[in-house]
């Protein structure tokens, strides 16, 4: 069986999670769940960033100390996640005694082998972005809260992996993905690449690992959180269970941490003398009329609020659909209504109803058998067998936009195709009629094979169409066509109320 280790960013604990965040969260589901679907065997790790100069000030605007914050905070994620359907494997928290103690290991290892020094360092320094800064990087005028901070620190040797890495970033052209990531990288390696600050003296932080050599500092909050990827895998503890998961075979990030996931962790595994991730991949934004969905704009969409109207699989759906991996894209309630009720409401719904209303009707309520096809009937069932390897095909290169895209053509095509044959006359005429019976077979196969495919988008519908067609979930996996002849079909309600304008 071949594994498939895959990982979300660590969310930050400094407030609610909005739907940018969702978002990377349900892409992880959504292939993880794929994956496990062509039977492979899968690792789905998130958690949540807890120490660090932000989680601090959050508590500290709350009046309460960071690990009540932390303790408190971290919940939302997990209540979002469960809200959402999302089959995470574990769910790691920086504050974990056995992270902790995982990262002063390293933090010894490093020491001991010398890739950790300490140097007095005076510079620009970024409150918002927790790093030392460049005066050009300034003069671009990207960063908030900066100041001028002279003090001692502890670097870890950066620099000295710089033409390494660049030499594997280009010898291995699917390492960053998209192709715009990994020529900004490169772009950003042109320059000397410094040593990386990976300390915080207690004088100015406390929330955070203590260095295990010295008790006056903090580790930096990105050489903590990194780490995560390999300390949730039992590294430096159960070596057979690391061995046999690392590397990661994803690592989902936005745009805006590509440089700490390309640089940072990956000069950090070469140090540690590690095998590579195989993958990073870095999507683009959520915007909502054109800025950055965030905290501080200030525009944030509150995913407890859309599930809670629509359902978890409408929102998993919309972000699924329209989000092009790499791009950016657009959030607007308009939007959401426009797919949801073109998609769902419209086609896969009444497609839906349609067929097992005409089931019920004239075929006492049992999927007819298949005889005598003629080449409408062929090219339909074509499409249907060929739906299986569309999904594979779209899945290797993490399409799911365009895969999702595919099997509702094929859904809509059901609709054109009850159109031509009208079963309804044929069948008003003759119950026995091949002609009407096969339509309306061929037609719920669609449906089930159609609704197999996405379940991984929309599990928990999924699995209601799929039980209204008689299947149960140890037949989800089973694409062999006619598997439901013979099924009997339930009575419901409409899976997919469209959403009027109010
Ligand atoms: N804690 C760090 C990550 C450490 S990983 C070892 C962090 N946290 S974050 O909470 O600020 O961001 C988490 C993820 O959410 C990032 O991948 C970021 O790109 C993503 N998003 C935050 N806002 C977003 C949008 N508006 N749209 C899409 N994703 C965005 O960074």
């Amino acid at each position: 069986m071949k594994k498939f280790y895959i990982t979300t960013p660590l969310y930050y604990v400094n407030d609610k999670p909005h739907i940018g965040h969702a978002y990377t969260t349900i892409l992880a589901d959504v292939i993880a769940r794929y994956k496990k679907m062509f039977n492979e065997k899968v690792f789905f790790l998130t958690g949540t960033d807890e120490h660090g100069q932000k989680v601090q000030e959050a508590a500290d605007k709350l009046n309460t100390n960071a690990k009540q914050h932390v303790d408190k905070f971290h919940k939302n994620y997990i209540e979002l996640w469960n809200k959402l359907n999302i089959d995470y494997d574990k769910f790691i928290r920086t504050t974990d005694q056995s992270h902790q103690s995982k990262v002063k290991i390293m933090l010894q290892n490093f020491w001991d082998k010398g890739e950790i020094y300490l140097s007095e360092y005076e510079g620009l320094y970024s409150v918002s972005e927790e790093r030392f800064i460049t005066e050009k990087e300034y003069s671009e005028g990207n960063f908030r809260q900066v100041t001028k901070i002279k003090e001692k620190n502890y670097f870890f040797r950066m620099s000295k992996y710089q033409s390494r890495l660049i030499e594997y970033i280009k010898q291995n052209p699917n390492f960053i993905m998209p192709d715009t990531r990994k020529n900004e990288i490169l772009g950003f390696l042109r320059k000397p690449l410094a040593d990386l600050c990976i300390s915080r003296p207690k004088s100015r932080l406390k929330w955070g690992i203590e260095i295990p050599f010295d008790e006056n500092y903090v580790t930096y909050v990105w050489f903590d959180a990194l780490l995560n990827y390999i300390t949730a895998i039992d590294w430096n503890q159960k070596e057979k269970n690391f061995n046999y998961w690392w590397p990661a075979d994803y690592h989902l990030i936005g745009k805006d941490i590509i440089t700490t996931h390309a640089v940072y962790w990956i000069t950090m595994l070469m140090a540690a003398k590690l095998p590579l991730p195989k993958h990073i991949l870095a999507h683009g934004w959520w915007l909502m009329e054109n800025e950055k969905i965030s905290k501080s704009v200030g525009n944030v969409v509150n995913p407890i609020d859309l599930i809670d109207y629509f359902g978890e699989d409408a929102l998993r759906y919309f972000l699924m659909r329209e989000m092009t991996l790499g791009q950016d894209s657009s959030f607007s309630f308009e939007l959401f209504k426009k797919r949801f009720n073109d998609d769902l409401a419209n086609d896969l719904g009444n497609v839906l109803n349609r067929v097992t209303i005409l089931i019920r009707k004239f075929c006492k309520n049992k999927v007819p058998s298949i005889t005598n096809t003629d080449d409408t009937d062929k090219d339909m069932i074509d499409k249907i067998k060929s739906l299986h390897k569309v999904a594979t095909r779209h899945i290797e290169k993490l399409n799911i936009s365009q895969l999702i895209d595919d099997v509702m053509s094929v859904v809509r095509d059901v609709n054109k195709y009850l159109e031509i044959k009208q079963p309804w006359k044929t069948l008003k005429v003759d119950q026995s009629n091949y002609d009407g019976l096969n339509t309306l077979s061929i037609s719920a196969e669609a449906i089930a094979q159609a609704t197999k495919i996405l379940y991984p988008v929309i599990p928990g519908k999924s699995t209601s169409i799929l039980s209204i067609l008689g299947l149960n979930s140890k037949d989800f996996n089973n694409f062999e066509f006619g598997f439901l002849v013979n099924n009997n079909i339930s009575k419901h309600g409409p899976l997919f109320p469209r959403i009027e304008n109010d």
